[in-house]
């Protein structure tokens, strides 16, 4: 018998990395598959960062993370929302990524469920897989305006074995911007059945309507409930390569957190907390500009794709992805394998963020304007040869 545990055994690459391989390195084609644009970091977060390797910063730090960027994270939370989280709240263990890792192994173990408000990005199933939890998805409504959530059907979704909620908003793949009253009427509800929160709020400065940041949970909940505010530099300041996020977490789990933290990374890479601070400190002008090119190109994908009689789309509120139904599509990789030979556009296939998104397609639009353009132009092409 294998020493190897069934649920790791079994895990499998999302679908964005399914059709991705093998044309990665092709220069030809346009990607839209994944969640970056091709803007280079702003130089004055490199130059951080740099300062910081040439001032020797190259030791072992704090695993909840830097003083600095500690103090920076204050600093920003404070400006941005109003609201100082506690200190003992802080940690800065890695990547969001790895900030999702943490917040689901508080509270996830084998035989426990975790609810995923879909459409939802797809490592947070396999987060789920390696933890031993198994996954229950209530899929956003779409329509006929906007996405929305149902709170009745997540009341109805909730188990005795539910431990959590995994939302993200603003959200890739859909755009949909959770309204504070819907945050208001989980976290209700999720206090009620003694049900824990994470919240991923990595793209909270990609918006293009309203407040931004995006409202946040950090300003609702309380210091010491279970809800784990999720968040990282990679999407509202370029920084995908960083590695670098944080957690504003309960109260009373400084400790263990600082353990996990300890235990999965040891902290994040040094000098790459060194251009955390700057981006937090310095960032605002860069974030409105980044904002302003995805605003522009969330209308030019509305005017070039979303006008096509095969589509229906809703138009993204905020992170930068547009998640298109083609009618009378019912094979997403196909059509994105397609999409891929016969225009160089890669595209990510809506089968993997979830249930029922089979006539869905995920395009990143983040990427430059005249880029992004000829891109879409190719892909209309294959939408009216379907
Ligand atoms: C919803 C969501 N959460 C978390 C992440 C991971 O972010 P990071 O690259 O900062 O680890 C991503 C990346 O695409 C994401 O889309």
């Amino acid at each position: 018998m294998s020493p190897i545990r069934p649920e790791i055994a079994a895990l499998e690459r999302s679908g964005i990395a399914r059709i991705a391989v093998g044309a990665l390195d092709d220069p030809d084609v346009i990607p839209l598959w994944f969640g970056e644009s091709d803007i280079v970091t702003p130089d004055f977060i490199r130059a951080a960062a740099i300062a910081a390797v040439d001032r020797g910063e190259t030791f072992y730090s704090n695993s909840r993370g830097s003083a600095p960027l500690r103090q920076a994270l204050h600093r920003y939370h404070q400006r941005i929302y109003g609201l100082d989280p506690a200190d003992e709240r802080i940690i800065v263990p890695g990547s969001t990524m790895l900030g999702v890792m943490l917040s689901a192994q508080c509270m996830l173990g084998g035989g426990d469920e975790i609810l995923l408000i879909g459409p939802y990005w797809p490592n947070i199933g396999s987060v789920s897989s390696i933890c031993g939890a198994r996954t229950r998805e209530v899929r956003l409504r779409e329509g006929p305006d906007r996405w929305w959530l149902d709170m009745d059907e997540v009341a109805d979704a909730l188990t005795e074995r539910t431990k959590a909620v995994y939302v993200n908003t603003p959200s890739n793949p859909t755009g949909w911007i959770m309204s504070v009253d819907e945050q208001r009427a989980l976290l209700e509800l999720c206090r009620k059945r003694g049900i824990g929160i994470i919240s991923d709020e990595v793209y909270h400065r990609n918006v293009f309507s309203g407040r931004n940041p995006a409202p946040s949970f950090f300003e609702i909940a309380e210091e010491d409930e279970p809800v784990f505010i999720v968040n990282g530099f990679s999407k509202g300041w370029c920084m995908t390569g960083w590695r670098l996020g944080w957690v504003i977490g309960p109260k009373h789990l400084a400790e263990p957190l600082a353990v996990l933290a300890e235990c999965n990374n040891t902290g994040a890479t040094v000098f790459a907390q060194a251009g955390g601070v700057a981006a937090l400190d310095e960032g605002e002008a860069f974030i409105a500009t980044f904002a302003e090119r995805c605003r522009t190109n969330r209308d030019a994908i509305n005017e070039i794709i979303g006008s096509h009689d095969r589509v229906s789309m809703l138009e993204p509120e905020g992170a930068f992805y547009a998640f298109p139904r083609i009618e009378g599509v019912s094979d997403s990789l196909a059509l994105a394998r397609r999409i891929l030979t016969e225009t160089r556009v890669g595209l990510s296939p809506g089968y993997t963020f979830g249930i029922n998104n089979e006539s869905h397609l995920r395009l990143c639009f983040a990427i430059e304007t005249g880029r992004l353009t000829a891109a879409l132009e190719r892909v209309r092409g294959v939408l009216d040869n379907l």
